[in-house]
This record gives structure tokens, sequence and C-alpha cells, in this order.
């Protein structure tokens, strides 16, 4: 009797893990690497990545320094104009040399209606995230209806924009659409429906959706498994289930595990290294794992977040910052910004500290359009761009620590010393 989640006899194991359409960290940076960077980047504009590098590190946008002061500062709500953008290099220039996915949920309202938005995410972005419109709520509405419009509005965004899609997600406990959660499945049928959604959502983007989070937040805040609809259902077996039934539908497709709360030593970061590290002793295909980081100004304490890292790498995981934010009571003050700078530097620092890091992506790409108002009242800011998409403090930080990262390995001084064989 096959038990759920189990390996049904005869199928292959996981895939190979360096098959992989997410972009390889390169080791070292030699010379010629760089310049062959540079020099691609160089295709890409006016300043390549090598350039706006050194200028962020000379501190002196193109423009000069304040520019960036003034167009954070604005307060007529009106999109920033072309000048201050100008002044920022986009951080997906600057990670573009590091071999890093730079990237940011979005959503089809704004890519559709504001063109500052879509500007700032070309600038911004080399990976996107549906912040919602592949959830089994919104893409699979009705039992046997799915509705595929606006994952696709952003699928051709992106794939037009030359930008990686990383989808987001195939089980979780939240936006389930009332035909599931009401009990109008039987008990034996909602395996064969996970099954036929995972294979139906992963099957239509399969080599247009680099990055899968397969299952999302399984774990209760206690670190134990979350009283889901699937864990009530199905048992512990669903996670095993989901990912072989994602590998099936796009063997290519990198699959996560993502989460919030578990970015340390914690006793929720300690069963996530347990849960991922069984499902990899029964073979499952699970590539890597999302840390989602939705903070405060308090931040993250790094040496705890970078012992995570590592151990979770050694279990052969790729790692990714999925959901980044940095929440602060609104109007945030000049000390408040900066603060929040601190916090975003603190975590990409520790994740190009760490080869197995393959993507640091935040919550919204500006906060304008974020979650954090109306989830939070009194907060909110909590992104790299203003209202405005003008660049903030947070934005330089990113940028300076993409800048060093690159210098460094340039220069082969800040090689980081935990690189593995
Ligand atoms: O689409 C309906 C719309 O038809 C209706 O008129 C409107 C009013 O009720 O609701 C709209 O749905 C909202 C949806 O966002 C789209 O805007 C839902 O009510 C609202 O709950 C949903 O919030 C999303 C939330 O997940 C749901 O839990 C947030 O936008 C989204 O940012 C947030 O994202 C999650 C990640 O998926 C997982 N990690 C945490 C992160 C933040 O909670």
């Amino acid at each position: 009797m096959h038990r759920f989640g189990e390996r049904r006899p005869g199928r292959p194991g996981p895939a190979g893990a360096d098959r992989t359409r997410v972009p390889s960290r390169r080791r070292t940076l030699g010379g010629a690497a760089l310049a062959a960077a540079a020099g691609g980047l160089a295709r890409c504009g006016p300043l390549s990545g090598r350039a706006a590098a050194q200028r962020v590190l000379q501190g002196t946008p193109p423009g000069g320094g304040d520019q960036m002061e003034r167009a954070s500062g604005a307060a007529d709500g009106a999109p920033a104009g072309p000048d201050q953008q100008e002044a920022a290099p986009g951080l997906k220039e600057l990670a573009a040399p590091l071999g890093i996915w730079i990237g940011a949920a979005v959503t089809v309202a704004p890519l559709a209606g504001e063109p500052a938005y879509g500007e700032a995410v070309r600038r911004e972005c080399s990976v996107v995230t549906p912040e919602n419109e592949m959830k089994w709520g919104p893409i699979h509405p009705g039992r046997d209806r799915y509705d595929f419009a606006r994952a696709d509005a952003i699928v051709d965004f992106a794939r037009a924009a030359g930008i990686a899609v990383h989808g987001h997600t195939l089980v979780w406990h939240n936006q389930n659409p009332a035909w599931l959660t009401t009990g109008a499945v039987a008990p034996g049928e909602l395996e064969g429906l996970l099954r036929e959604h995972i294979a139906a959502v992963v099957g239509r983007y399969a080599g247009r959706v680099a990055a899968w989070d397969v299952v999302n937040e399984a774990l209760a805040d206690d670190g134990t498994l979350r009283a889901s609809l699937w864990a009530q259902r199905l048992g512990p077996g669903y996670l095993a289930a989901a990912y072989r039934a994602a590998h099936e539908a796009d063997p290519q497709a990198r699959l996560l595990y993502n989460d919030y709360g578990a970015e340390g030593l914690t006793r929720k970061g300690d069963a996530q290294y347990r849960l991922l590290a069984g499902l990899l002793a029964q073979g499952v295909p699970l590539h890597g794992v999302g840390f989602q980081v939705h903070v405060t100004a308090a931040g993250v304490p790094a040496e705890p977040l970078a012992r995570n890292l590592e151990r979770l790498a050694a279990l052969g995981l790729e790692l990714y910052v999925t959901e980044m934010d940095v929440r602060l009571p609104t109007p945030p003050s000049d000390e408040a910004l900066a603060a929040q700078a601190a916090v975003y530097r603190s975590v990409l620092d520790v994740c190009l500290a760490q080869p197995a890091c393959k993507g640091f992506q935040t919550w919204g790409i500006a906060d304008r359009h974020s979650w954090i108002p109306g989830r939070y009242p009194g907060f909110g800011a909590a992104l790299p761009l203003d209202e405005r998409y003008a660049p903030k403090p947070a934005h330089r930080a990113l940028g300076e620590a993409l800048a060093r990262a690159a210098a460094g390995r340039q220069s082969g001084s800040m090689l980081p010393s935990r690189r593995c064989g």
C-alpha cells in the first residue's frame, strides 16, 4: 500500500543539484570574468556594473550624492523624475557581476497601470515573485477552473524584460479557495487534487519559472508541523509528495521550502533544519530554502543567521532571501531610515559571504505597494524605494554592499573564507 508522500517504486531520485537556471555564484571574479561580466554589462547601458560599483563606492552617484537624499525626501507623492532615478544605479546592474539574483515581489495591477512601477522593476530586478497571482485561491478559483491571466501577465512581463520568475506558492495554509477548504472535498480526493494542481500550475510554466516555493510556512512558530488543511488531512507526507509532483512537472525548476522566523538558530530554525534534512534523507527533490525575513528595525542577528545558512549549505541546499522587508513606524525618522539601511545591509552581507546564497528579494519593489500598512497599522516604509520609487538609504546600503563585494572579489581581498570544495 503506497503511503502518502512515499516515493512510488521506479521513480527517479532528485535531479543533479547543478541543473539550474538560477545564476551560479562566481567563485572568484578573476580579471577576465569580471571584464567579461562588465563587458556584458557594458552592453546593458552606459554604466557597466563595475563602473556603477566604483561610483557607488566613491559614494558619489553619477549625479552627485545629495540627489539621493533629495530624491527620497520629496513629499509630493508623484513618482520620482528621471534625473533622480538616474542617480542611483539599479541593484540588478550592481548584482550582475556577483552572479546572484536580486529582485522583489511584484503584483499585476501596478505593473499594468503604473509606468514608474515597471521601470523600477526593470531597473532593480533580475528576478521577480508574483505576490499573490500564483497562489491556489487566485489561480485555481473553481474546482475545475483555473485563472492564469494575472500570473501569465507577470511571467510575460518578466520574460520580455529578461527577468527570471520565482513562483510562489504551491502548498500553503493561507489563500486557499473556498471549494478546497469548506469540506466539499472528500478525504481520499485531496491528495489527487494536490498533485493535479501542482502538475497544472508547474506544468504550465515549465521552462518559464526558474524556481518554486513548493511548500510555504509548514512550521508553526513553536517549530511543530503547522496544523494546516494539508497536515491534518494528509499527514506529514504531503511535503514529500508536493516536491515530487513539482519535480515531475518541471525537472529543471529549483524547488524551495520557504518560511519566516527561521532565520537564526532558534527553535523554529532548528525545526526547519531537521525538517529539510529529513526530506533530503528520503531522497525528496528539494533544492533550496527561502528565508522570508519580515522584520522591524531590530533586525536579524548576523552571526546566528550566518551559522544557520552554513549548516543548511552543508546539506547541499541553495539559500535565498525571498521576502525581506523592514517595517518602520510611519512617517519614518532619518534615524529609523538609517537603522533600516543597516538591517538590509547586514542581511545582504551575510548572504554575499555565503557561496550557497543564490538570491536576495524584497517583498514589494517600493513603499507605494506594500502589504505592511494593511497588516501592521502605523507601520510601513519597509522597502528600499519610497512612495515615489526614489531610492532610500536602504537602497544605497544594498548598492554599496553589492559594489563592495564585487570590488572585493575583483581584488581577491574579500573572498569569503567558507568556500566549500
Ligand atoms: O483579490 C482580493 C480582492 O478581490 C478583494 O476585493 C480584496 C478585498 O478583500 O482582497 C483581495 O485579496 C487580497 C490579496 O492579498 C490580494 O490583494 C487578500 O484579501 C489579502 O489577504 C492578500 O494579502 C496577501 C497575504 O500574503 C495573504 O496572506 C498579501 O498581499 C501578500 O503580500 C502576503 O504575502 C505573504 C506571502 O505570500 C508569504 N509570506 C508572508 C507574506 C506576507 O503576509
